[in-house]
This record gives structure tokens, C-alpha cells and sequence, in this order.
């Protein structure tokens, strides 16, 4: 009986935990707002439980008797003006009291002309990761979206192929990314600290691995962050003695490989249809936010993308485990 109740009660709290995608633990004016909105209607909704509870069982306990006992059956009521306007109008009162802050908070989500200062973030959803560009500051990342803490932020949201939705627990959202369209998200984030933000709409195969993590900095550390991204791609060095070093080698491996209609490297390629590689040495995660970045990862990831994101768009490359070490150093090094 007891292990019953726990298990009823775990059941119960578990979506009450803190966890790193919870809506309950706000980081920003938007996600504070949606939050008071919920405890909003939650408390309309136990308001209307503790009504609907109370006429239920006064009807029990006034209205009812033993099977023995002789009951006069209630007299039916053909026409009740004051029922019918009641039950009328107390569903509308209901409706328009959870509709009308809800469709405000919509409406001061997103500016309908652009705002003036405002920090200006480009989200382009593909099967399955993020392209992010700052086209204030000629910038392009991925699955990784720098912030400056306490200044606002509109993202526009694109669609590279199908219905894709941005959303960052911690932060806002979520909003559906819809091909041939722009839609706009307005937040300020307010705490300094690492966000996931993950698909919050069925794309494909790989939904599920269409994460990314959102980095809200102080200003200083920001600015770092951004002087860093605007350097070119980090040129290999040769080897102490002037031989040809790994990352030199490794360069050579992608200049020659059949990444480079896909991806970017500053001063190397040109691709586009994959994540811009000019400095993914430096990017915490790989692979659409999945793995965490490290040189054994990014190995597996290159041996066999499909391996570990079903249906990924990248192929299998052909190349040897040398070719591959060589890759990863140079990748690596492109902080
Ligand atoms: Cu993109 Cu689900």
C-alpha cells in the first residue's frame, strides 16, 4: 500500500521536478509571463473544480435517500431563464478571463515593427539543426545561440524545409518555424547561464536530435565570444620543426573531402547546406546539439552520422581511420 502511494505520488510530482527543460524555473521576461499565466488559469480552473465539487455534492447529500425510503420524484422544469443565462454566460466569463491574457502575451511576444537597439538573432530550422545568424555583426554559428544578458532579443524564425518549432524552456517559445514564412520571438533573457532549447515540433526522423543550447553571458564575456567569431578560421600551424603538422595534414583531408559543397570554413569553402564549420572547435555540442564536442565524438560522428542521428543529411565519408584522426585535428583546432 505505501510503495502504492509512493509510486502515485512520484508519478504526480515527476513533472514537477527542476529539470533543464522545465517552464517552472523562468530565465527571462517571456518565460516569466507564460509561467504566471499558467498558475493564472490554474487557478480560474480550481476555482470552477471547487464550484462543480460543491453542487455535485450538495446535490448528493440534499437531493438523495435509503433505496427504502418513499422519495417525491423532483418536479421537471420546462423553461429556466436565470439557469440558461447563467450557464450562458459563466462559460464565457470563463473563456474570455484565460483567452484575454493569453492572446495579449502572444501579441507582446513578438514586436510588429522592428524595434530600435534591439538585439536582432536569425533562426534557420533544418532537418535536424539550427542554423544562427547575427546579421548585425556578420556572424553564423550553430546549434549554439550567444546572448547578452538583460538586453532584448528578437529571433526570426525561418524554415529551410519543413515545420520546425523553437523552443527554450527556460526562455520562451514555443513557436512553429514555418516555411515561407517569418515569425518573430521577443524575450530579454534575465540570468547568466546555459539553456537547452530543443524542436518542439515532429520534423522527420530525427526530431528528437534537433537540440541546441542557448548561452546568455555577461557583457564581457559576450563581447569575448563575439571577437572570437568575428577572427577568421584559425590557420594550421606547422609542426616544431617545421614539418607538416596534424591539423595542416587535416586541412588537406577537407579541402579535398566531400565536405566542402556542404560546409563553410572562412578562407577554405563555401557550402551551405551544413552547419558553418569556421569555428566549431570552439561550439560546446556537435551533430545538431546531441553530443557534447570532443575529438571521440567527433569521430563517431564522422565515421557514421546516420549511426547516431537516424536519417542525418551528412553521408558516410570515405576515409580511413588515419584520414579521419587527421579531420578531427583539424576541426578541432578551429576554436
Ligand atoms: Cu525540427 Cu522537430
Amino acid at each position: 500500500m505505501t510503495r502504492r502511494v509512493g509510486l502515485i505520488a512520484a508519478l504526480l510530482f515527476a513533472g514537477c521536478a527542476p529539470t533543464p527543460l522545465t517552464t517552472f524555473a523562468p530565465k527571462s521576461d517571456l518565460a516569466g509571463w507564460i509561467v504566471n499565466l499558467y498558475w493564472e488559469i490554474i487557478g480560474w480552473d480550481s476555482l470552477i473544480l471547487l464550484v462543480v465539487t460543491g453542487i455535485f455534492l450538495l446535490g448528493v447529500f440534499r437531493y438523495s435517500g435509503r433505496a427504502t425510503e418513499e422519495i417525491e420524484p423532483p418536479r421537471p422544469t420546462h423553461t429556466h431563464l436565470g439557469l440558461e443565462v447563467a450557464w450562458t454566460v459563466g462559460p464565457a466569463l470563463v473563456i474570455l478571463a484565460i483567452a484575454v491574457p493569453t492572446v495579449r502575451l502572444d501579441f507582446r511576444s513578438q514586436a510588429s515593427r522592428p524595434t530600435p537597439g534591439i538585439f536582432n538573432v536569425r533562426v534557420v530550422g533544418h532537418q535536424w539543426w539550427w542554423e544562427i545568424r547575427y546579421p548585425d555583426l556578420g556572424i553564423t554559428t550553430a546549434n549554439e545561440i550567444h546572448l547578452p544578458v538583460g538586453v532584448p532579443v528578437q529571433f526570426r524564425l525561418e524554415s529551410a524545409d519543413v515545420i520546425h518549432s523553437f523552443w527554450v524552456p527556460q526562455l520562451g517559445g514555443k513557436r512553429d518555424i514555418i516555411p515561407g514564412h517569418v515569425n518573430a520571438l521577443t524575450l530579454t533573457p534575465l540570468v547568466e547561464g546555459t539553456y537547452y532549447g530543443e524542436c518542439g515540433e515532429f520534423c522527420g526522423l530525427s526530431h528528437a536530435n534537433m537540440r541546441f543550447r542557448v548561452v546568455v553571458d555577461s557583457a564581457e564575456r559576450f563581447d569575448a565570444w563575439k571577437q572570437l567569431q568575428l577572427r577568421p578560421a584559425a590557420l594550421p600551424q606547422p609542426g616544431p620543426d617545421g614539418e607538416e603538422s596534424a591539423t595542416q595534414a587535416g586541412q588537406r583531408v577537407f579541402a579535398l573531402s566531400a565536405c566542402t559543397p556542404c560546409h563553410t570554413i572562412n578562407g577554405v569553402s563555401t557550402g551551405v547546406f551544413g552547419p558553418d564549420l569556421t569555428h566549431v572547435g570552439g561550439r560546446l555540442t556537435l551533430a545538431g546539439g546531441i553530443l557534447d564536442n570532443t575529438p571521440d565524438n567527433l569521430r563517431a560522428w564522422l565515421r557514421d552520422p546516420d549511426a547516431l542521428k537516424p536519417g542525418a543529411q551528412m553521408p558516410k565519408l570515405a576515409m580511413n581511420e588515419q584520414q579521419l584522426n587527421l579531420l578531427v585535428a583539424y576541426l578541432e583546432s578551429l576554436k
